[in-house]
């Protein structure tokens, strides 16, 4: 995650938050539930969805940049089958966001121009070709994601592959690497994480065990001792290995006071797993955006997923002093916050 100008208000927003004042400083917006394809581990697309219209979207970025947010995240569902995203986008870079998207990038090519004005496109990339295509459930669409993302980098776009661990991939991770390095990308992983968001159950086969888990972060920290593309924090690999499957993740949560998210209908939640906080004071077209964020709930006591977005920003805010000295360091070097 670059860093976007202002950092002494970024610092002083995080003091003030370490003294309890909430403030939006990450916004993801989930743009929709739909979907293009079928990731055998993703709930959320069998949630029903509506979607805020365009005038709603913008007043409510506006809303969010007053409040104090700098970064924004576009993410879903498939946030590219959205019309209005251009403009979307449009309107965050007025607002001085550093503003970035997660997408599963066979849409990459179709909407190009509007997406070279992010700053990072993190995209779903989850083996070579053959396990995406089997894991995403749809033939063509790592060769669609590839075609995008060469564009996208040609053009100067920061990218970042985002691998979800399944029990199958582990041995796909050194053809992940090579990509990340062929297109001079950071290369992003975290494991298959059980979400209430829409219910459905994921298929145990998906889920790695504890053995395969720890096999698989023993190797990417190597990787990353050994200068590979690895763009998961010492940290939170550690901290995945400590805890999967079943115990708690070890930091405290920010959500809910300096990150949050939103739903496709405008509702304000701390996170994309807590679908059971969608409540009527938190509906921002509704309440108003800076009442229904206020309206969260304390989750600092909540640990229960591995999501890396997150739980890097949990690690980063818990400031120790290591992490901290690391973060300097890779923002003065103009890297990643966690790589
Ligand atoms: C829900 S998707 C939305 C954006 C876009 N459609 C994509 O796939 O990148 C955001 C990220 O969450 C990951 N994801 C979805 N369900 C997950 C789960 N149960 N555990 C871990 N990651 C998951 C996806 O693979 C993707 O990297
Ligand atoms: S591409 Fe993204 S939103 Fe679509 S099914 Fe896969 S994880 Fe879910
Ligand atoms: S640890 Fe934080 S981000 Fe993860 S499920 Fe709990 S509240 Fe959400």
């Amino acid at each position: 995650m670059a860093l976007p100008a202002h950092p002494l208000r970024i610092a002083g927003s995080l003091a003030r938050a370490r003294l309890g004042r909430s403030v939006p400083l990450k916004v993801t917006h989930l743009l929709t539930y739909h979907c293009n394809v079928e990731c055998g581990f993703c709930t959320r697309i069998h949630v029903p969805s509506d979607h805020m219209a365009p005038d709603q979207v913008v007043s409510m970025m506006g809303a969010f940049a007053r409040m104090g947010t700098k970064w924004w995240v576009f993410n879903g569902g498939e946030p590219t089958l959205i019309n209005p995203l251009g403009e979307y986008i449009e309107t965050g870079k007025k607002l001085g966001f550093n503003l970035s998207m997660v997408t599963n990038g066979t849409r990459i090519e179709h909407r190009l121009d509007e997406l070279c004005a992010l700053d990072l496109v993190i995209c779903s990339i989850h083996g070579d070709e053959a396990e995406h295509d089997r894991v995403v459930g749809r033939q063509g669409s790592y060769a669609a994601a590839l075609r995008g993302l060469r564009l996208l980098r040609a053009r100067g776009v920061d990218l970042i592959l985002l691998c979800v661990l399944n029990d199958k991939n582990r041995e796909l991770m050194e053809d992940l690497l090579q990509l990340g390095e062929e297109l001079g990308a950071g290369v992003a992983f975290q494991p298959v994480v059980e979400t209430r968001l829409g219910g459905a159950a994921i298929e145990p086969s998906l889920v790695p065990r504890q053995q395969a888990m720890a096999e698989a972060v023993d190797w990417l920290l190597d990787a990353k001792m050994a200068g590979r593309p690895v763009s998961c924090s010492r940290a939170y690999l550690e901290a995945v290995a400590d805890s999967w499957p079943n115990r708690p993740f070890g930091v405290k949560c920010w959500a809910g006071r300096l990150f949050c998210e939103v739903t496709p209908e405008g509702f304000v939640v701390p996170c994309c797993s807590e679908e059971e906080y969608m409540a009527a004071d938190r509906h921002g077209p509704t309440v108003g955006w800076e009442k229904a964020f206020a309206a969260l709930p304390d989750r600092s006591g909540c640990q229960a997923c591995w999501f890396k977005g997150p739980q890097e920003l949990n690690l980063l805010l818990g400031l120790r002093p290591k992490q901290a000295l690391r973060a300097a360091s890779n923002l003065a070097s103009g890297r990643m916050l966690w790589d």
